[in-house]
């Protein structure tokens, strides 16, 4: 029996092609995840070829990486690459089944890119987003049939870290959560389904934890004090590596988030968008080793 909520994996539309809207670090990511548990065509496309070209040569890339380290015979390796095309053409995204962005974390592009796929996609294809914390109902404000988005929410680095938000708004209906959880099985992480509300679960707790680190650097505690204080945590990464993988920009974004819906229980950074702007926090040696925090970070921080 199916516990309460859980969606009749009976009901889950099969997939025989994917669409990827996006070819950033997020996306290319993904798509690559897509194509190698799901073994269908993946097609992706960004706002120019420049921008498509990248997204694909980083999948070549990270292909190439898994048959160095045996995890992938040479044949799968080529049939792997046979099966991604990179496109600006959204007529190719026609026959796809499951169409997925994760463009620019702001409101009105990801409404605008939805909107605009819609013209062009199957009325049976299910539509899913990354966003890590936008309203997935909002998101699909303007689509004709907002009843097959749901939120998809992807983890960094996406090929290690074993979980999925499954993000069921009110206007979901049950063959898309149902797609969405027998799609995520596929991909072989953990799906959890979570409400749409800001930050729906992870970002919620790792907004307190970044936003707490920046803001006692904020309020003048040193970089190291903050990091060393976190080591008896265990945690795989400082808050600063953390921020940085995420990226500075999209951590700003994620507190800015926050503190707008909760503003009595989260802190905005203004520290975080001028380090941003900079670019870095940390200090590396040429292996991408952290050695330090990097010496304009520091100034930016002091004033
Ligand atoms: N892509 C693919 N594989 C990667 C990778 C990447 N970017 N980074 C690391 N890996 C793989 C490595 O290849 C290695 O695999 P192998 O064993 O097959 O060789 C494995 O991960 C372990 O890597 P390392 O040994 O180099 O390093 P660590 O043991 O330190 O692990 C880590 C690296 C998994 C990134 C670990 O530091 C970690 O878990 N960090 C925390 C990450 C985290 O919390 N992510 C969530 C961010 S929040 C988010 O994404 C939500 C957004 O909405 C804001």
């Amino acid at each position: 029996k199916r516990p309460a909520g859980t969606p009749d994996k009976a009901l889950a539309r099969p997939i025989g092609k994917v669409g990827v809207i996006g070819a950033g670090l997020m996306a290319s990511q993904f798509a690559l995840l897509f194509v190698r548990r799901l073994r269908v065509p993946v097609v992706i496309t960004d706002l120019d070829q420049a921008r498509v070209d990248k997204g694909v040569a980083y999948i070549h890339s990270e292909i190439a990486t898994l048959e160095s380290k045996k995890r992938i015979s040479a044949d799968e390796a080529n049939r792997l690459r046979a099966l991604v095309t990179g496109t600006t053409d959204k007529a190719d995204f026609a026959d796809a089944d499951w169409v997925i962005e994760a463009v620019f974390e702001e409101l009105g592009v990801k409404q605008a890119v939805f909107a605009e796929i819609e013209k062009f996609v199957s009325p049976e294809a299910i539509l899913a987003t990354n966003t890590s914390s936008l309203s997935v109902e909002q998101i699909g404000a303007n689509l004709q049939h907002p009843e097959r988005l749901v939120g998809f929410h992807f983890f960094n680095p996406v090929a290690v870290m074993p979980l999925i938000e499954v993000v069921n708004t009110p206007s979901t209906n049950e063959v898309t959560l149902s797609t969405a959880m027998v799609v995520a099985g596929k991909l072989r992480k953990n799906a959890v389904i979570t409400r749409d509300t800001p930050g729906f679960v992870v970002n919620r707790l790792l907004a307190k934890l970044l936003g707490e680190a920046m803001h006692a650097v904020d309020t003048g505690t040193p970089f190291e004090v903050v990091n060393g204080a976190l080591d008896p945590f265990g945690l795989p990464m400082s808050p600063f590596e953390l921020l940085e993988l995420v990226g500075l920009k999209v951590g700003a974004h994620v507190l800015d988030t926050h503190h707008a819906a909760f503003p009595d229980r989260f802190f905005e950074s203004t520290n975080l968008h001028r380090l941003a702007e900079h670019g870095t926090i940390l200090a590396r040696d040429a292996k991408g080793r952290v050695t330090g925090f990097d010496k304009k970070a520091v100034t930016i921080v002091a004033g």
